[in-house]
């Protein structure tokens, strides 16, 4: 089967299109024909050797999406011909991932694809746009409704931002786009965005960590000194979906926004999200794909292009989703 292998040769990870032997898969009850995966900001670091994100054994193969059709299955739970999705769960960073023409998992880590869901579509979600989800559904739960005010969606043009701009405006929430993309505005208005935020505005770490209440919620997917002024600019009992770092990982901030605005900072951690939230998650993702909400997203490469496409992907010059083509 074709993958794309990293092997460890010294220090260096050394990134290759090669054909392996399926024996080679690690262990696991269920043996998927991968038909897609996709590339995000994670993939990238660990394709270029970026990030401490690998750890499993060399040769390994990365990818820590998945979509495919199950050909053969030792679980009561799967059945050869079901269409599955698999992300998280260290798939792609301790597990071999879905940068292979198969993939053995576990029947616990699976999830069905819903119906009005193609395998293609599950991974313009894939890693990235479930997390969005995951994001959007702590800010309702947290009770921040539309009529409370704008939420702001940080890294608006990336994987992650993308989805969440449209989800959030299929909810219907006033959304501020805040981006360093100047090419990105019209897409970003295309997805629902009403309003445009240089992403400028928001990279310093305010002096006051009580600044005017300007956001009833956020989903920040950049993370270090942009963190901390949104938490400084969030209103009372507002909500921060906080997922990424791409912007850095550290957060400089006090806590007066929590105890004196109530002011919420939910962790979204989408590898280790439970089944039920699962199957929540992507059943409303399939209904906004149905609804039309991620039109124009996605960008569709090859295995082969997945090298060159994981060092656009860390210097940040992708837009919205990468999804890749991996079966025939
Ligand atoms: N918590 C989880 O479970 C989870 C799951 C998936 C991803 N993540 C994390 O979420 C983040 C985004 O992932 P992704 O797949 O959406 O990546 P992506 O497609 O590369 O998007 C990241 C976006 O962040 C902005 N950005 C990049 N570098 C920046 C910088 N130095 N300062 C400020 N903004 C910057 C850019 O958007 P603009 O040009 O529009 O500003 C970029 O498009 C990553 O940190 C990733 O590790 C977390």
């Amino acid at each position: 089967m074709k993958a794309l292998v990293l092997h460890r040769e010294g220090g260096d990870v050394i990134p290759a299109i090669e054909d392996i032997d399926e024996s080679m898969l690690p262990e696991g009850d269920v043996l998927i024909d991968v038909a897609y995966s996709s590339l995000n900001y994670k993939d990238g670091l660990a394709v270029t050797n970026k990030g401490k994100i690998v750890r499993g054994e060399f040769p390994f193969v990365p990818g820590i999406d998945l979509a495919g059709t199950v050909v053969e299955s030792d679980s009561p739970k799967w059945e050869v011909g079901d269409n599955v999705i698999l992300t998280g769960w260290g798939t792609g960073e301790d597990r071999w991932g879905g940068y292979a023409e198969r993939a053995r998992a576990k029947a616990e880590h699976l999830v069905r694809v819903p119906r009005g869901m193609t395998l293609k579509d599950a991974m313009l979600v894939g890693t990235a746009g479930f997390t969005a989800m995951l994001s959007v559904l702590a800010i309702e739960e947290m009770n921040v409704t539309p009529d409370m005010g704008s939420v702001v969606v940080t890294g608006a043009s990336g994987g992650v931002g993308s989805t969440a701009v449209a989800l959030l405006a299929r909810a219907g929430y006033n959304v501020a786009a805040s981006t360093g993309t100047a090419s990105a505005h019209d897409y970003l208005r295309g997805l629902g965005a009403s309003e445009i935020v240089d992403r400028s505005e928001l990279a310093e770490v305010p002096s006051n960590p009580l600044s005017k209440g300007r956001w009833a919620g956020a989903v920040d997917s950049v993370g270090g000194s942009t963190l901390a002024n949104i938490i400084a600019h969030t209103m009372r009992h507002g909500c921060i979906a906080a997922c990424g770092l791409a912007g850095g990982h550290k957060l400089d901030t006090t806590v007066f926004p929590f105890i004196l605005r109530g002011v919420v900072l939910y962790g979204i951690d989408s590898n280790t999200a439970d089944l039920s939230s699962r199957e929540v998650g992507w059943a409303r993702l399939a209904d906004a794909i149905q609804g039309g909400a991620f039109v124009g997203v996605e960008e569709v490469i090859g295995l082969d292009d997945v090298i060159a496409f994981s060092e656009k992907i860390v210097k940040g010059e992708t837009r919205g989703r990468v999804v890749v083509k991996v079966g025939a």
